[in-house]
C-alpha cells in the first residue's frame, strides 16, 4: 500500500511538473545565448558582393532581362555597378559570371528615395508569384546544347526555381513567403549531405503562409530569431540558410558559414534610423510613462535605462493571427528536417524550438516599420494599440507611396472589399489582424502620447 502511495506522489509529481514545464498561459523568458564575434565592415562587403550564393543567371543574359539599373544605391563598383541593390553579380565555381539575388531582395527598402540596409522589403511582390516563363525555361535548355559553361554555372539556380514556381503565391502584395521557400528548399535536400532531388521528400502544406520582414536592427538585442523565436543557437547559421537554394554540397556550405560571422557583426551594428520630424516633447514624455506602465513588461524600456525583457508571448494572451506559429506544429517534417540537419552538427549547432505565441520584438525604430503585426496586417502605428482603428481591407500606393509621419504608417485608403491583389485582406486565414488589444483600455490622448513617445524609440 505504502509502495503504492509513493508510485502515485511519483506519478503526480511528474505531471505537475509537466504541466508546469508546458503552461503556455505565462509569457516565457528566452535564455540569453552568445553568439560568434565577427568583422563588421568586412561582413558588410561580403553581403553586398559576396558569393553566398555561387549559381546564378549569366551576366548578359541578366542584363538583357532587366536592363541596366540606373540607381546604384550601395555605390557598388564593377560589375555590381549595372544592377540592382538586390542582385549580386558573382564568379561561379567554374569562373562564368552570373547574377543572384541577395539578401537585400527583402532585407533592404527605399524609402523616400533613399535605401535603408536592414528595414524589410514591404514592396515585395509574391503574390504574380511567376512561374519561371516558358522562355526562361527554353533559354536554360539552349544553354546546356550551346555554352556548356553557362548551363553548369546556372543549373542549380534554374532546378530552385523551377521547385519553387508557382509555390510562393501570397494572397496580397507587400507580404513575403519566405518561410514556406526554406520549408520547400528543405524539401528537396538531404538534411546532412544538402544533396538536391528535384521531387520534394517532405510533406508540406500547400498554405503559404504570409509574414512581414523584421527590421535588422532589432536583432542585436533578441535571444532568438524570428517571429516565433523558434530560432536558437548560432543565429549564423540562420543568416546562412538562403544558401540551401543553390549550395552544391556541404564543403560549399561550411566555406559559406565561415563568412557569417562577420555578416551578423554587420547586422549586429545597424542602427534604427531616427524620426527626421519634430516631436512633440513634452507629449512624449507623458507618452513615456504610460508606455512605461502599459508596455514596457514586454517591449522593454528605452533611452538611458535601456532593457528589453526578451519574451515569447503565448497566443492566449497576444490574441493575434495564428497561422504562422500553427504552420510549425502541422508542418512538424520541416521543422525535423532542421533539427537533424547539417545546420545543427558541430561546434556551434543551430535549433529551431516553436513556441505557441509570438516573441514581444523591440520597439527600436517603430516610426519606419509599417505595416504592423508579424503578417503585416495593420498599415499605422496607432492601429496596433487601438484596434477599433484597423481596417479590414486597406490598401497603399505601390507606386507612389506615401508615409504618413503625424500619424506613422503608410497613408492608405480603407476599402469596402477585397478586390485586388493591392488590396490588404484581413479575413484571410494568416492575414488576420486581431488580438494585441492591450492598448484599447487607454483613452484617446492617452494612445496619441503614446504614439509620441513611439516616435523617438
Ligand atoms: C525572400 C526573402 C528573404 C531573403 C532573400 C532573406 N530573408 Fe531574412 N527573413 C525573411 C523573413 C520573411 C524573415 C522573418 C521570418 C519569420 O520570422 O518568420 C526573415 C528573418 C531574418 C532574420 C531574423 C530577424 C529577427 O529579428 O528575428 C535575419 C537576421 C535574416 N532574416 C537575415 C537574412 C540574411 C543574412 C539573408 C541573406 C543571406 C536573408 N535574411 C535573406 C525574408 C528573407
Ligand atoms: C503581454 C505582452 C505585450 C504587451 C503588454 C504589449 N505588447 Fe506590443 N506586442 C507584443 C507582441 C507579442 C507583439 C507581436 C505580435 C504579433 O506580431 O503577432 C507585439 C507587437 C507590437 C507592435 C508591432 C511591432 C511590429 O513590428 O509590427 C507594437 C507597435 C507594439 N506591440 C506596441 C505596444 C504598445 C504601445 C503597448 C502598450 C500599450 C504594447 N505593445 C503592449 C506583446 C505585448
Amino acid at each position: 500500500m505504502k509502495k503504492l502511495k509513493l508510485i502515485f506522489l511519483i506519478v503526480g509529481c511528474w505531471f505537475t511538473y509537466i504541466a508546469f514545464i508546458n503552461d503556455t498561459n505565462k509569457p516565457v523568458a528566452l535564455p540569453a545565448n552568445s553568439q560568434p564575434s565577427g568583422d563588421t565592415a568586412i561582413g558588410y562587403q561580403y553581403l553586398t558582393t559576396g558569393d553566398y550564393l555561387k549559381s546564378g543567371i549569366p551576366y548578359k543574359m541578366f542584363l538583357l532581362a532587366f536592363g541596366k539599373n540606373k540607381r546604384n544605391y550601395l555605390g557598388r563598383d564593377g560589375f555590381n555597378e549595372d544592377i540592382s541593390h538586390d542582385f549580386t553579380a558573382i564568379k561561379a565555381p567554374n569562373g562564368e559570371l552570373v547574377v543572384a539575388p541577395n539578401c537585400m531582395q527583402c532585407h533592404a527598402q527605399v524609402f523616400e528615395d533613399k535605401l535603408y540596409m536592414g528595414l524589410g522589403n514591404t514592396f515585395i511582390d509574391f503574390s504574380i508569384d511567376k512561374p519561371v516563363p516558358k522562355i526562361a525555361n527554353l533559354l536554360f535548355s539552349t544553354l546546356n546544347t550551346v555554352d556548356k559553361k553557362k548551363y553548369e554555372a546556372s543549373k542549380n539556380f534554374f532546378q530552385a526555381g523551377k521547385a519553387l514556381s508557382g509555390n510562393l503565391t501570397t494572397a496580397v502584395r507587400g507580404v513575403n513567403a519566405a518561410d514556406h521557400l526554406a520549408g520547400i528548399l528543405a524539401s528537396h535536400r538531404d538534411p546532412v549531405t544538402f544533396k538536391w532531388s528535384n521531387e520534394p521528400m517532405l510533406k508540406m502544406s500547400e498554405n503559404v503562409v504570409p509574414t512581414d520582414v523584421p527590421a535588422w536592427w532589432l536583432l542585436k538585442k533578441k535571444n532568438a530569431m524570428f517571429y516565433n523565436g523558434f530560432g536558437r543557437g548560432d543565429f549564423s547559421r540562420f543568416l546562412m540558410a538562403s544558401n540551401l537554394l543553390t549550395v552544391t554540397d556541404t564543403t560549399e556550405a561550411r566555406e559559406v558559414y565561415s563568412h557569417f560571422n562577420n555578416v551578423l557583426a554587420y547586422i549586429q551594428s545597424i542602427e534604427p534610423p531616427k524620426f527626421p520630424k519634430t516631436v512633440d516633447e513634452e507629449l512624449a514624455s507623458q507618452g513615456k510613462a504610460l508606455f512605461n506602465n502599459n508596455c514596457s513588461k514586454c517591449h522593454g524600456t528605452y533611452g538611458e535605462e535601456e532593457t528589453y525583457p526578451n519574451l515569447l508571448i503565448p497566443a492566449s494572451i497576444i490574441r493575434t493571427d495564428s497561422a504562422l506559429y500553427v504552420a510549425n506544429y502541422s508542418s512538424p517534417e520541416v521543422i525535423e528536417w532542421f533539427n537533424k540537419s547539417w545546420f545543427t552538427a558541430g561546434q556551434n549547432p543551430a535549433q529551431l524550438v516553436p513556441f505557441k505565441g509570438y516573441i514581444a520584438p523591440p520597439l527600436d525604430g517603430i516610426w519606419i516599420t509599417a505595416p504592423y503585426l508579424h503578417n503585416g496586417s495593420v498599415p499605422t502605428l496607432e492601429g496596433v494599440i487601438n484596434s477599433k482603428l484597423r481596417p479590414a481591407y486597406w490598401s497603399r500606393n505601390f507606386d507612389k507611396p506615401e508615409y504618413d509621419y503625424d500619424n506613422p504608417g503608410w497613408k492608405h485608403e480603407v476599402r469596402a472589399d477585397a478586390k485586388g491583389k493591392n488590396v490588404y485582406n484581413t479575413t484571410l486565414n494568416g492575414y488576420g489582424n486581431y488580438g494585441h488589444y492591450f492598448g484599447d483600455k487607454l483613452s484617446d490622448a492617452e494612445r496619441k502620447a503614446v504614439v509620441e513617445y513611439l516616435k523617438t524609440l
